[in-house]
């Protein structure tokens, strides 16, 4: 584990910039998603002065040390210990009927790969965990232990887009039946046995199974699939969202959910577009932004990332 555990903002000036015109305005609320350590958090605080902000994350650990980093706005933060599909009922227990700002910074922060003992990197040698949320009763021991042979090589497939998943579930099967997968190690000794030398790409061979693992553990897609809509219902007229993605399964979710509430629903044929058939939203850039060079070049985590947003118009 680092040190001091780090995480550096990615695209934090653009967020910002798409942000401010919904966060300029008296009473502003910002939810943020993913607090993770709060970079994010720390600059919009700093940079609006009258923001109120609630965060969730449904890491304890990063909410613990995001709340001594934010310390000095603590009189217009809520940090809440939540999966982000409780977004609506988070906001309403702190009796917050709408909000301004909606920040997603969707995947594990840094500090979760750094913590060796997580099992999120296939890097080190830890047990089999992948839990972002210590509190969650599935682990990726679990998985690998009690999934049958197709559930295991549906999840290779689609959250790894690994080609090689049905001889991987086979083998984890087969080795099941004498002894557990225990440790990330053993899990990474399989793969690579199982791998025809051919067949052996550039990276590690372990990484895609290790992702689609983390997805399923996590139920990061199911999770993302609730909180959006319900992100976007939270938007008062003027609100805008902005959401990172790091994967292409979660971008398309993004991409799908925005582009469908930014269509008008008038029936095809009708002259003229009655006011209740406009569309709710409003794209607020053209497909997806990616870090630029220089970013990239800094911090090798902005590499995948896809920046989607946009602007509610009216209400519902
Ligand atoms: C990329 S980090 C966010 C980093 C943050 N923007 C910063 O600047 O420090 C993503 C965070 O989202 C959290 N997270 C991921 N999926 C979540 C979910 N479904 N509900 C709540 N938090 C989630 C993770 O635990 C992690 O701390």
């Amino acid at each position: 584990m680092a040190a001091t555990p780090t995480h550096i903002p990615v695209m934090l000036e653009r967020t910002i910039e798409l942000l401010a015109p919904a966060l300029e305005r008296p009473g502003a609320v910002m939810v943020d998603a993913t607090l993770g350590l709060g970079g994010h958090a720390e600059a919009f605080l700093e940079r609006f002065p009258q923001l109120t902000y609630v965060g969730l994350d449904r890491d304890r650990s990063a909410l613990e040390l995001s709340q001594q980093r934010l310390a000095a706005f603590s009189d217009r933060i809520h940090l809440v210990h939540a999966v982000y599909d409780r977004i609506a009922e988070v906001l309403a227990d702190l009796g917050i009927r709408g909000v301004s700002g909606v920040l997603f910074d969707l995947g594990v922060s840094s500090m979760q790969l750094d913590q060796a003992e997580r099992g999120f990197s296939y890097l080190q040698d830890a047990p089999l965990d992948m839990r972002m949320d210590d509190t969650a009763p599935l682990t990726a021991e679990r998985v690998l232990a009690e999934y049958d042979e197709a559930e295991l090589r549906r999840i290779f497939f689609q959250y790894g887009d690994e080609k090689l998943a049905p001889r991987y579930a086979r083998r984890i099967v087969e080795r099941r039946a004498t002894a557990p997968l225990r440790t990330s190690g053993e899990l990474v000794a399989l793969i690579d046995a199982a791998t025809p030398a051919a067949q052996r790409r550039a990276g590690h061979s372990a990484k895609r199974v290790f992702q689609a693992l983390r997805i399923e553990v996590n139920q990061e897609l199911a999770s993302l699939e609730h909180a959006l809509p319900a992100a976007l219902d939270a938007l008062e007229v003027g609100g805008r969202i902005v959401v990172l993605a790091y994967q292409s399964l979660e971008d398309r979710i993004v991409k799908r959910e925005l582009a469908a509430r930014s269509a008008s629903t008038a029936p095809r044929g009708l002259p003229v577009e009655l006011p209740e058939h406009a569309p709710l939203f409003r794209l607020l850039v053209r497909g997806a932004e990616m870090a630029d060079h220089e970013e990239r070049a800094r911090n090798s985590r902005s590499a995948p990332v896809r920046l989607r947003a946009a602007e509610r118009l009216r209400a519902a």
